[in-house]
């Protein structure tokens, strides 16, 4: 299938591009920069220079590709204090209002037969079991600084789901770790936990599901060659509390095990963001995507996988 992937050049997009490219497809990869195009070229793809937020650009973009399917892998986020988390996320989220609006438009134009766009785990609410499945209800009460960021995550996901005219399939990703991500040998939040600055915030109570990001690329192809119209789950089969994996990181890393603070020291530092993250979060199964995908993470555990790191 000929396949346009926006966002090509990301953290997953380089994992994405060359497997679909494995996998026999004719891709295209979107990035801003002329200076991009040779890593697009690397990765296996054709690059088409284009601004997400440019409805113009991303119409042509997709007319010269006329692609099967668009994979929307656009974000911006940077670095992140979660005590201003939709000031970090305010570029993100234009891509994942504005940039989603675009490229619907333009691949309905060209008539696409499937768009599969990220979202994320984090839209859970946090009220009920501790593992959510792709039917259970969205989080209607983010903490202040991240309504910004969970309504455009609903955008996203409404937009895409709502256009009856192609296979819309929505991947609620868990958290990255691996190669170019801030959980990665090199990477920030790996340092804090190293130099003894990540705490463990109150109970830690909060359950977080991780994915490699090979996985998440593997579990993309499938959802793009197996997939029906609806939400998947991309994440590991080990959901685990804060209070589990934050120790356990911190060990694997040579590390001393994570200062305990409670909650109203953890809202100066980190926001109500960070509390509810540390404390409140939900995990999710990824039982619907293993039965419907025929995936398999290669690293089903957080832990063996940080390790692999
Ligand atoms: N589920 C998760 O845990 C999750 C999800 C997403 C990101 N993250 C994390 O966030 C961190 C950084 O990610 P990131 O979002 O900053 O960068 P990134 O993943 O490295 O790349 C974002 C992609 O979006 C493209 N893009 C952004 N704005 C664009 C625009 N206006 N027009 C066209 N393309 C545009 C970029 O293209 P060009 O730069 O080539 O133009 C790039 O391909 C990483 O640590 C990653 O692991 C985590």
């Amino acid at each position: 299938m000929r396949v346009l992937v926006a966002g090509a050049t990301g953290v997953i997009g380089r994992q994405l591009v060359p497997r679909l490219v494995a996998a026999g497809h004719e891709v295209s990869g979107i990035t801003r920069s002329e200076s991009k195009r040779a890593l697009v070229r690397e990765l296996g793809a054709e690059p088409v220079v284009a601004d997400a937020l440019d409805r113009g650009q991303v119409a042509a973009a997709v007319a010269q590709v006329r692609p099967d399917v668009i994979v929307h892998q656009l974000t911006a986020i940077g670095s992140l204090d979660t005590r201003h988390f939709d000031r970090d996320f305010a570029l993100t989220n234009r891509l994942r209002t504005q940039g989603t609006d675009y490229l619907l438009s333009a691949g309905q134009a060209v008539g696409v037969r499937q768009f599969v766009a990220q979202s994320n785990c984090v839209v859970y609410a946090r009220t009920g079991g501790a593992i959510k499945r792709e039917e259970d209800a969205f989080d209607t009460s983010p903490a202040r600084e991240m309504r910004e960021s969970v309504a455009a995550m609903r955008h996203l996901e409404e937009a895409v789901l709502g256009a009856q005219w192609t296979d819309a399939i929505v991947l609620r990703y868990g958290w990255f770790y691996g190669p170019g991500t801030s959980l990665a040998r090199d990477g920030e939040q790996f340092e804090l936990v190293r130099k003894h600055k990540f705490p463990l915030v109150g109970d830690g109570g909060g359950v977080w599901s991780f994915i490699h990001v090979a996985d998440a690329a593997e579990a993309t192809v499938a959802a793009i060659e197996h997939g029906q119209r609806g939400i998947y789950n991309v994440v590991d089969d080990s959901p685990a509390s804060v209070a589990e994996w934050l120790p356990g990181l911190a060990q694997l890393l040579g590390a001393k095990p994570p200062m305990r603070v409670p909650r109203f020291v953890g809202r100066l530092f980190a926001g109500e963001a960070g509390v509810v993250m540390m404390t409140q979060l939900r995990g999710a199964s990824n039982a619907k995507a293993k039965r419907e995908l025929a995936w398999r993470p290669a690293h089903p555990s957080w832990r063996e996988g940080f390790a692999a790191t």
